[in-house]
């Protein structure tokens, strides 16, 4: 498999190269083009061997906390005497992000084969990859790569003829943004609501089943066959600005673009060229007026902000956002910031598990006041209200959904208070005061 050098001109397609072509979706295609190399590699390694590469790559990890794949990895206590657990993580909801899905349509088996080397690096016998349920073609692609795998012997109780056991499970999510969140997903597996835990015990101590569990997004595993192949060295390479972000990412780009889709960037490309150049910058007559770069969940960015980032971990951190997801959401000069914002929050308060009053509530609120202001009828007070909830809404829940919905609002308020003071109607004619005064 030939692999791209880094650019800061182009994109890097190590994981999307075989997008489209419908012939890598089969076991025989997938092998022809270098599958299962980097299975084969690791199952002749010791898990710790594999965990030291990893960590030596720099891989973080792609759902959208960046933590350090190897270090993850690190925390499962091999020959502990307890069944070990790999969760893939393909429940990908964050608005804004359609990555994941494009990998199990056209790639399947690099999944399979990504799945099947973390279990072995973590001492599990079973990894479950966890799909929305809404994701009919990918389940179906995924289901037919798992299925080639078992009759080739790749999975099941002779991996590879090592004599390694090693089950790959499907299991078909409902459609729930929550159950991406990993400890809901561990309930939603084990047959339970899908409600998040409270953390700790984290899943590396008591996880799936209350056994040692490690979570990963799809993105995150498929990348690692082409660590083992290519040596951590090589991923270490590919990075254009920081130490620390390394390897290439998938981006998913949606909104007021010219050339919407999925584009995989070395880390530490320049936001700028990749906005203007690869995607084709604003459709005719319009101008870009903000950017959500990692899904919904993180902070807004205005167009100043969006231009002087480095699509990595810490540049957009450096210009007041998050990498997170890689989904970056478009919004041109047509677009009101309030009435986005208001069906961002209308998301969260839908998805909400209801756990957490904070949330719960918070996230209601929040809503209402927000569709309050774009329908023309909010006050000034509201502003400040709105702060005051997202404020008790931050680091004060079992999970960051609460967060989540509150990083918008304030980022946009923030960034776009014209827009909001816009449709903030003036006050009404009050006899009782006038005649006072
Ligand atoms: C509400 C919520 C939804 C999430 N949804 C997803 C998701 O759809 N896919 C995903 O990979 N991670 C999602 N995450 C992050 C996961 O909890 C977890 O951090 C991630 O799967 C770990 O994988 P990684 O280390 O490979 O990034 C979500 C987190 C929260 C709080």
């Amino acid at each position: 498999m030939g692999y791209p050098q880094p650019s800061h001109e182009r994109e890097t397609p190590v994981l999307s190269k075989y997008f489209g072509d419908r012939d890598a979706t089969s076991l025989d295609g997938w092998r022809k083009r270098g599958g299962y190399e980097g299975l084969r590699k690791a199952l002749s390694m010791t898990p710790a061997e594999i965990v030291d590469i990893v960590k030596a790559s720099g891989l973080r990890g792609r759902g959208g906390a960046g933590f350090p794949t190897g270090i993850k990895w690190s925390f499962m206590k091999p020959g502990d005497g307890k069944p070990h657990y790999l969760c893939c993580n393909a429940d990908e909801s964050e608005p804004g992000t359609f990555k994941d899905r494009e990998i199990m349509r056209w790639t399947p088996h690099a999944l399979v084969e990504g799945c099947a080397l973390g279990a072995y690096a973590i001492g599990a016998e079973t990894a479950y990859v966890y799909i929305r349920g809404e994701f009919t073609e990918p389940l179906a692609r995924m289901r037919q790569a798992v299925r080639e795998a078992y009759d080739a012997g790749i999975l099941g109780t002779n991996s590879m003829g090592t004599g390694k056991r090693i089950d790959v499970i499907i299991h078909k999510g409902a459609g729930a943004y929550i159950c991406g969140e990993e400890t809901a997903m561990m309930n939603s597996i084990e047959g339970r609501r899908g409600n998040p835990r409270i953390k700790p015990p984290f899943p590396a101590v008591s996880g799936v089943f209350a056994q040692p569990t490690t979570i990963n997004n799809v993105e995150t595993l498929a990348a690692v066959p082409h660590i083992l192949v290519q040596g951590a060295d090589w991923y270490k390479a590919m990075s254009l600005s920081s130490p620390k972000s390394t390897g290439s990412k998938l981006f998913s780009v949606c909104g007021n673009i010219a050339r919407p889709g999925n584009y995989e960037v070395t880390l530490g490309f320049p936001f700028k060229d990749f906005l203007y150049d690869l995607c084709g910058g604003p459709l005719p007559g319009r101008t870009l007026k903000a950017v959500v770069p990692g899904g919904i969940s993180v902070p807004i960015q205005t167009m100043e902000e969006a231009e002087a980032s480095k699509m990595d971990y810490e540049g957009f951190i450096e210009q007041g956002s998050m990498l997170g997801s890689g989904g970056v959401i478009v919004f041109d000069d047509q677009q009101n910031m309030v009435k986005q914002i208001a069906r961002a929050a209308r998301f969260f308060a839908h998805e909400s598990c209801g756990q957490c009053t904070q949330c719960r509530e918070g996230t209601a609120w929040t809503t209402r006041i927000m569709e309050r202001i774009r329908d023309g009828e909010g006050t000034h007070e509201d502003l400040d209200t709105l702060f005051s909830i997202a404020d008790n809404m931050t680091a004060t829940t079992i999970c960051v959904l609460s967060d989540s919905c509150a990083v918008p609002v304030m980022s946009g308020i923030r960034k776009f208070r014209s827009e909001f003071e816009a449709l903030i109607k003036k006050p009404k004619f009050h006899p009782v005061t006038a005649a006072v005064a």
